[in-house]
């Protein structure tokens, strides 16, 4: 290795994050040991100030396999969250159970005094959301949503573009993703668990994309639309899968925003073609193109585009994709929450935005099921 190359390795070195704790270390448990939850309990176990002391889950020895296969040890186990919150004294709770669980699970764990790490999507319903907030602000705990794309450096950079004005003012926003066969199956695909279907698992994540990069407003109304066709087909479905699947596979909603600005958005499991469009940001001085993934799960998928005219002249600008070092955006997702929980901060994914995430996705259902535009209805909190 030439000099040079060890002179600049030293900086390299210089870059990796430490993790400063003040020693103390927090008492977590996970509610819901699933396929998720091994994120949870491999970033935790990374965190040197974390000591993973309780497990529950509803399925009969679920919790304790889990413990054997990452190693957890010296933890206790229980039949459901509520006998969890009960016996134990927690800093804090992954949930980490299916949609239809989130809101239980975190009303009871912030009563409980319990800081939470709620899995995205936020919940399936307005209402639940704002149960959650309520809980939320009686308990004076911190409750983030775990949506770990906001680490991104890329997300960050669609944010500081939006911010900085580069785009002029907002008027128009193109969003959504998809999977031309991608239906998961397990939980995901009933809504007795999931209570919504690609809406909640990846729809989430491009409204969060573009919904943070402006600053969540308020969604006013939405004409929403839903299908199940490829999820309830047996030419595109294993029949024990078809014959339970009662959720969306594919949505599309035409959604006003204050601040007059139009989300266009679509999200499919499954469709007859590879993407359903990149995410479109249109501004009165230039647009962003955010190239799509054919696995849509929050990312990136290629170096964006500024368009915009200089000197009369049109041109693009193409922005590289930002490596993001150190820690991954789950271990990212985990420390920012230890971390407002410890320096007594906030939220990194606050709830009050997730909240219009949630309106909009529960709207689109509501539109959809009665065939015409819905207003957008909160209650007050
Ligand atoms: N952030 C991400 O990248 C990401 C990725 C996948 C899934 N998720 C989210 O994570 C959640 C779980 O997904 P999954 O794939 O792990 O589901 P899963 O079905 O594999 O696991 C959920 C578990 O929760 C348990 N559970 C439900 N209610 C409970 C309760 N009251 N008390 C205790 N246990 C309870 C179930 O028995 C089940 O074992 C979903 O909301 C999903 O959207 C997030």
């Amino acid at each position: 290795m030439a000099k040079g190359d060890d002179v600049l390795n030293q900086f390299e070195k210089a870059k990796k994050e430490e993790i400063r704790t003040d020693g103390r270390k927090l008492k977590v448990g996970i509610i819901g040991t699933g396929w998720i939850a091994e994120s949870h309990i491999q970033s935790y176990q990374r965190m040197p100030d974390v000591e993973v002391v309780a497990l529950a889950d509803l399925i009969p020895g679920k919790a304790e396999a889990f413990a054997k296969e990452w190693g957890v040890e010296g933890c206790r186990f229980y039949p459901d969250h509520l006998s969890m919150l009960e016996a134990e004294e927690l800093d804090a709770v992954s949930v980490c159970t299916y949609n239809m669980t989130h809101a239980v699970c975190t009303i009871d764990a912030l009563n409980h005094g319990v800081n939470v790490l709620l899995e995205k999507p936020m919940c399936v319903t307005t209402e639940e959301a704002v149960e959650i907030i309520r809980a939320e602000k009686k308990s004076g705990k911190v409750l983030s949503i775990g949506f770990q794309p906001r680490f991104d450096p890329n997300m960050q950079q669609i944010k500081k573009i939006c911010e900085a004005g580069v785009l002029g003012e907002i008027y128009y926003i193109q969003t959504g993703g998809g999977r031309r066969r991608g239906i998961p199956n397990s939980t995901f695909i009933e809504k007795r668990t999931a209570g919504i279907g690609a809406l909640g698992d990846i729809g989430c994540y491009s409204l969060d994309m573009v919904l943070n990069a402006i600053g969540y407003p308020k969604p006013l109304t939405v004409t929403g639309y839903t299908s199940d066709f490829f999820g309830k087909s047996l030419e595109y479905s294993l029949p024990e899968n078809a014959c339970r699947f009662d959720v969306d596979d594919f949505a599309a909603a035409f959604i006003r925003l204050e601040g007059d600005i139009i989300l266009d958005f679509r999200v499919a499991w499954a469709m007859h073609v590879d993407t359903p469009g990149d995410t479109i940001i249109f501004g009165k001085k230039a647009a962003l193109r955010i190239p799509s993934t054919d696995c849509w799960n929050g990312t990136v998928g290629g170096p964006m585009t500024i368009y915009h005219d200089v000197a009369g002249q049109r041109v693009e600008t193409v922005l590289p994709i930002i490596e993001n070092r150190g820690m991954g955006l789950f271990d990212r997702k985990i420390r920012s929450f230890l971390d407002a929980i410890k320096n007594g901060g906030t939220a990194p994914v606050p709830s009050s935005q997730i909240l219009y995430n949630q309106a909009i996705i529960d709207h689109i259902v509501k539109s959809a099921a009665l065939k015409k535009e819905v207003e957008v209805v909160i209650p007050e909190i």
